[in-house]
């Protein structure tokens, strides 16, 4: 018999329990408790299969499987008691089902490692978190195409550089952020399809010399099929890392698009009101309304990309297979899953509040000589001149307006010959705002139409 302080699951070899340091060094069962539900739904496919091949009996598969589900409701409803001497929630499991249905327990491990036990929980709850992505993704683009619509025809300075370049359209602007959530749409549905196999029954390492049946638990448990390498298996973490890449880049996205609201919001552009359930106020400053939610969107892609980063380095170099390196995963994925679906909800929340403030957002589309390439673009289509000149003389007449610190369209003909003597009339119907926008009708392109071709595309694709 093993001496009763070591290790009640695999303390056979060991004459004395861990120090309090290696225990608290070693132990996950802080975190990884949030893996419980995975766990016994792997529990329970594999002693059913167990039973099926008939590598335990029947009634221990019941027992087994009745016994589970007393662990889950305990769990549950928050009446079990964790224990760090028994490591991780796999050990927590089998211990308390030991409890409860004696020796039958016992078989439960039969051809099966924690090694394959821990990646299969594991792919379960990135697997969901996946799926929850792919619902918040999807909400939060349908809330900007909704925008896009209604302002398909909202005029708007277009920038690069933070400076005023071309005028653009409101819809234009929301469906741009639509392209970029649905690439990250895609990765989510590309990654969680390439990391839907199940590991289960890759054992420690090798595999088993039990007559296991992995196709069975790999259906029980919806995944496609099983894993083809069981060295691979235990210690790919591909899939965690695939989630964490693709929540990086859509964290990346979120932040781009939450430091625009934090700047359209402000005093000085005005082009948004953000609502008041998105907002916050000061505790000194009474005139205040913080976008905090923004801001705090815009910070997360810090803390999830500092996770990405982490798991990278905490697999670089593993040999084969399991090292208890790998461990070191969930929390990083935890944090980031939580912050991410929480970053989304926040952004589909404020999209679907804010307003966009259509005047102020007109009277910026003009400003700025946002109509300078248009008025190049005249001379080239009526009067052949060639790009180059155009846009010298386009440069001249900008500079002579900003020097009266007037507009282009506050030009008068004569000011205009005076640069380049051919120009007509004809010029100023070319340096309204509206008819910038409106002629911009390449494909994916500002224009009203051409923004409301993607609105409807998009919702096709969103049902
Ligand atoms: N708690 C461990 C983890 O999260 C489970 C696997 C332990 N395997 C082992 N051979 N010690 O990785």
């Amino acid at each position: 018999m093993t001496d009763k302080t070591s290790n009640q699951m695999w303390g056979g070899r060991f004459a004395a329990g861990p120090d309090a340091i290696m225990e608290a060094i070693n132990a996950s069962i802080g975190f990884d408790q949030r893996m419980a539900a995975q766990d016994i739904a792997g529990s329970r496919a594999h002693a059913a299969m167990l039973a099926a091949t008939g590598v335990i009996t029947d009634s221990d598969a019941d027992a087994i499987r009745e016994g589970l589900l007393t662990v889950l409701s305990e769990i549950e409803s928050g009446n079990f008691q964790f224990s760090t001497a028994l490591e991780d929630i796999h050990m927590n499991v089998e211990a308390r089902l030991k409890e409860i249905i004696g020796e039958p327990a016992g078989r439960l491990h039969t051809g099966r490692s924690r090694n394959d036990q821990v990646a299969t929980d594991f792919k379960l709850w990135v697997r969901d978190q996946f799926d929850a992505a792919e619902k918040g993704l999807l909400a939060l683009i349908g809330a900007l195409v909704d925008q896009a619509e209604a302002g398909a025809d909202w005029v708007m300075p277009g920038f690069t550089h933070l400076q005023t370049a071309q005028p653009v359209t409101w819809g234009h602007h929301m469906m741009a952020y639509v392209e970029m959530f649905g690439r990250d749409l895609s990765r989510v549905r590309d990654a969680r399809k390439r990391m839907n196999e199940s590991p289960l029954g890759s054992a420690a390492l090798a595999g088993t010399s039990f007559p296991i049946d992995r196709e069975m638990t790999a259906e029980a448990l919806g995944f496609d099929r099983p894993t083809a390498n069981s060295l691979d298996a235990v210690s790919d973490r591909d899939f965690a890392l695939e989630f964490l890449s693709t929540a990086s880049i859509c964290a990346m996205h979120l932040s781009r698009f939450a430091e625009e609201l934090v700047i359209w919001s402000s005093a000085q552009f005005r082009f948004v009101t953000l609502s008041d359930r998105f907002s916050t106020g000061s505790s000194i400053m009474p005139q205040k309304k913080n976008p905090d939610a923004a801001e705090l969107i815009r910070a997360k892609v810090g803390r999830i990309f500092g996770a990405n980063t982490a798991l990278m380095m905490v697999m670089k170099g593993l040999p084969l297979a399991y090292s208890k390196d790998m461990q070191e995963d969930k929390e990083q994925v935890f944090d980031a899953a939580d912050n991410w679906m929480l970053a989304l909800a926040a952004m589909e929340g404020m999209v679907k509040d804010m307003t966009g403030n259509r005047d102020s957002l007109a009277a910026a589309a003009g400003s700025g000589f946002s109509t300078a390439t248009d008025l190049a673009d005249w001379m080239v289509r009526v009067l052949k001149v060639p790009f180059r000149d155009a846009h010298h003389v386009t440069g001249a007449l900008v500079a002579m307006a900003e020097g009266r610190g007037v507009d282009l369209p506050d030009l008068t003909l004569e000011d205009m010959k005076s640069v380049h003597e051919g120009i007509t009339e004809d010029i100023f119907s070319v340096l309204g705002v509206e008819n910038s926008v409106n002629s911009r009708m390449s494909y994916g392109g500002t224009a009203p139409a051409q923004v409301r071709a993607q609105v409807a595309r998009w919702k096709e694709i969103l049902g």
